[in-house]
Parts: C-alpha cells; sequence; structure tokens
C-alpha cells in the first residue's frame, strides 16, 4: 500500500518535473500550435470552420484582430449574452488562455494559416444589390474586403457565409457590441441599421463572397 502511493507519488513529482522543463521550450517553438489542439475541436484542424459546432473560418485573419477578440471574450464584452448560442460556446474557450503570452502564441498561429475561403451555403443572396449597400462597408472594410487595422476593421472575404449573416443579425439584434469595453463593436453595432432587413443582409454577405473568389 504504502509502496503505490510512493510510487505514484514519484511519478506525478516527476510527470511535473517534465512538464515544467517542457515549458519554455514549447513557448519558444510551437506553443501557439500546441495550443491550437484544442481550438481544432470546433474551429477545424486547418480552423476552415465548421458550421456544426457554429464556429467560424478564422485561419488568416490578421493577429490584431485574433488577439482582440480573444481579449474581448475573456473580459466579457463578447459571448456572454444569453441570445448568443456561438459566442456562449466561445466564451469558456478564452478563459482557458490563461495568460497574454498564450493569447498572443495562438493568435499568431492561427494567423499564419492560410485564409479558408469556404464554400458559400446560403442562398437567396443578390449579389448585385448587396454591392450597393456594401459601398458603406468598404469605408472601413476595404474595396476588397481585406480589412483595415487603422479602423479597427476585419477582413470579411474568406470568411464562412453564414457566419457573415448570423454575425450581422447579432449586431442588428443587439445580441453583439453592446459592450462599452469593446467602442469597435457599438460602431459596428450602429452601422448595421444602413441594412434594413433580413433579405439586406443577405444580398451584402453575398456580394463579400464574390470578393473571395
Ligand atoms: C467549443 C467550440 C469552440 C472551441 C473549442 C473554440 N472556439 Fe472559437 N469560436 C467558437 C464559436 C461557436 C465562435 C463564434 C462566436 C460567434 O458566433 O460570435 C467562435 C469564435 C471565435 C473567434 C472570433 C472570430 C471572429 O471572426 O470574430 C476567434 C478569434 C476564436 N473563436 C478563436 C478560438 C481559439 C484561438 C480557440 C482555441 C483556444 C477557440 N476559438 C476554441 C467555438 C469554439
Ligand atoms: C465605421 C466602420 C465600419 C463600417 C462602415 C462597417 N463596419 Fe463592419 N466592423 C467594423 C469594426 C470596427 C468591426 C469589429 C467589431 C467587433 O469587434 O465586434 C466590424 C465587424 C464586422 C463583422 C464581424 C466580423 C467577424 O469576423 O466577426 C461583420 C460581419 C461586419 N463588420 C460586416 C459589415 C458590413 C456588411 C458592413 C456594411 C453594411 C460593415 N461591416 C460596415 C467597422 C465597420
Amino acid at each position: 500500500m504504502r509502496m503505490t502511493l510512493t510510487r505514484t507519488l514519484v511519478a506525478s513529482i516527476t510527470t511535473l518535473l517534465v512538464a515544467a522543463f517542457a515549458l519554455p521550450v514549447a513557448a519558444a517553438d510551437g506553443r501557439g500550435e500546441q495550443l491550437f489542439e484544442l481550438c481544432a475541436q470546433c474551429h477545424g484542424s486547418a480552423a476552415e470552420g465548421n458550421q456544426m459546432t457554429l464556429a467560424p473560418a478564422i485561419a488568416g485573419l490578421d493577429e490584431w484582430y485574433v488577439e482582440a477578440q480573444l481579449n474581448y471574450f475573456r473580459n466579457g464584452a463578447r459571448g456572454l449574452h444569453p441570445g448568443d448560442t456561438g459566442g456562449m460556446r466561445m466564451y469558456p474557450m478564452s478563459i482557458w488562455l490563461s495568460t497574454d503570452e498564450d493569447v498572443k502564441a495562438v493568435a499568431g498561429y492561427v494567423a499564419s494559416l492560410p485564409r479558408a475561403n469556404p464554400t458559400p451555403v446560403l442562398e437567396g443572396g443578390d449579389a448585385a444589390k448587396g454591392s450597393a449597400f456594401y459601398l458603406v462597408c468598404a469605408t472601413c472594410h476595404g474595396q476588397e474586403g481585406g480589412g483595415d487595422p487603422e479602423k479597427n476593421s476585419p477582413p470579411l472575404r474568406g470568411a464562412n457565409d453564414w457566419y457573415l449573416l448570423s454575425s450581422l443579425e447579432k449586431y442588428k439584434a443587439k445580441i453583439r457590441g453592446g459592450s462599452p469595453l469593446n467602442p469597435n463593436a457599438v460602431v459596428m453595432q450602429g452601422t448595421v441599421n444602413i441594412l434594413p432587413d433580413a433579405q439586406a443582409m443577405r444580398d451584402v454577405v453575398a456580394h463579400i463572397m464574390t470578393l473571395s473568389e
């Protein structure tokens, strides 16, 4: 009995020591990739997105944007609204990233992946009508949807169309973007009102999908 306990203790201590020594090496090399193993469960192994889990394509998003959004989840500015099914799944994952260094490491890894350009799945959007609305969006997100760090605006091309639509719906319903901790999202919440109805949202998303081609 006592013997087994001692062995178990020795084994645990050895494991702890190995882990402690392994950490700095991992931080210098491959820490982001290692952390990403959890993210891949929902976002896919190439971060290409998976509608089943509501997790969008995040591959190749700008590093500043991934880091900022992870921190908005971590501080509760995003993902705590009871109507935000997807956000509430992501919130606990952000908390799992316990240090700023880990947030930076995983954001760097995600940003290094090639943009996913997933296949459109939505129907009924009119890209030509959407392009008229997009003239306004372009002032922040860029003519070709490449985003603009100066305006804290993320890239939109290369995203899942279902995620773009659900995000627009959430800004409109004030499910995403109400927190004073993220003034950029407050701006987007106001801007979404240039899209008068559900059809206009589908139309502008259909136009954005032509930018990904
Ligand atoms: C349990 C499933 C799940 C896991 C695991 C997960 N996510 Fe997410 N993530 C989501 C969902 C769902 C959303 C969409 C939230 C929404 O609709 O607003 C999301 C959104 C995001 C966004 C915001 C994308 C954008 O365009 O604004 C980022 C960045 C992100 N996740 C990064 C990560 C990282 C990094 C990890 C690993 C540490 C991770 N996620 C793990 C489900 C998950
Ligand atoms: C005044 C600048 C501005 C304009 C105009 C604007 N946006 Fe945004 N948009 C932003 C910012 C800043 C964010 C990031 C907000 C956040 O942190 O939630 C954003 C976020 C988004 C997102 C979420 C992206 C993601 O990865 O989660 C979508 C979708 C979006 N905008 C679409 C649009 C569309 C469509 C239009 C035109 C109808 C538009 N935006 C007009 C600044 C703008």
